[in-house]
């Protein structure tokens, strides 16, 4: 069931999400289908993918988002089904285990996790903009991560990599497109209460804590939080935000000494 969100801040637009199968991808599709978006869903798991899709009514194309020409049909699905591309939330990303330390990761655990976060969103940002063109329109947002700005010493290294990267890529989109009336964020997640972090708070609770006791709010967000950031962004409520470092993290990213 889809929650009618009152402001309906995006009835008429489409938007394009990748990754919308899950975690906060999905949250996100029902926020923005809520505000009256007509919502396109690009992922790999086929079930979960188009079960989103048709729980809001919307489109799901199959898309592995490594692959150029599948974001490319991606986008022109959306734009034949919907007639525009108004909103591109390039979300789908990986964090494998084989990637940890610079020491113990190999180059193809590196190669994977790049192409994944990072690749992606340089071809999910060429599809889409010269559809925002066409209409002098778009927001665009990209989920880069608290990873980007600050560094952990439990190291994923190809990840944290390739959140900057789409930190800095956002940023520079942002400017560079900006008079043609696109806006290009990067949407940055601190630790969010996906299945993965429940699983390690039921198994290893000592190792959930160390990572607890940085954030002042003291836990961990909701995807539906995280959604919530997405839609504003995709909205005109944020019309004078651009080429932004968007942190929803609780804090964890400000904080020196944390509250008790
Ligand atoms: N969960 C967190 O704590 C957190 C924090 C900061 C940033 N992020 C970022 O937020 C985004 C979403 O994370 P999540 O926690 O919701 O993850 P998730 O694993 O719950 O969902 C990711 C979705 O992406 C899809 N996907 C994976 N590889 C794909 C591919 N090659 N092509 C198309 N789709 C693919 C998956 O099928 C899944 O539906 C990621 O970019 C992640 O790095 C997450």
């Amino acid at each position: 069931m889809t929650t009618d969100y009152k402001a309906h801040r995006l009835e008429g637009r489409v938007a394009v999400v990748t990754g919308g199968a899950g975690g906060i991808g999905l949250a996100s599709v029902r926020r923005l289908a809520g505000e009256g978006a007509r919502v396109v869903i690009g992922d790999v798991d086929l079930a979960a993918g188009k079960a989103a899709a048709d729980e809001v009514g919307g489109l799901f194309v199959p898309t592995d988002v490594t692959s150029e020409s599948e974001v490319n049909n991606l986008f022109r699905q959306a734009y034949d089904t919907f007639g525009s591309v108004g909103i591109a939330f390039n979300n789908a990303g990986i964090s494998p285990p084989q990637d940890g330390s610079i020491l113990e990761t190999g180059l193809d655990a590196w190669r994977k996790v790049q192409e994944v976060n990072l690749t992606s969103v340089y071809f999910c940002c060429k599809a889409a903009i010269p559809y925002m063109q066409r209409q002098g329109k778009g927001s665009i947002i990209n989920t880069a991560s608290f990873v980007a700005v600050m560094g952990a010493a439990t190291s994923q290294i190809s990840y944290s990599a390739s959140k900057g990267g789409v930190l800095a890529m956002s940023r520079e989109l942002g400017v560079e497109f900006a008079r043609q009336g696109i806006r290009v964020n990067a949407l940055c997640p601190g630790p969010v209460n996906t299945p993965l972090l429940k699983e390690l708070f039921a198994s290893d609770p000592e190792r959930a804590e160390r990572r607890l006791v940085h954030v002042p709010l003291g836990r961990f967000g909701e995807p539906e939080e995280i959604a919530a950031a997405v839609a504003f962004l995709a909205s005109d409520d944020s019309s004078f935000m651009t080429a932004n470092t968007f942190l929803v993290d609780g804090g964890i990213s400000a904080a020196y000494v944390t509250p008790l």
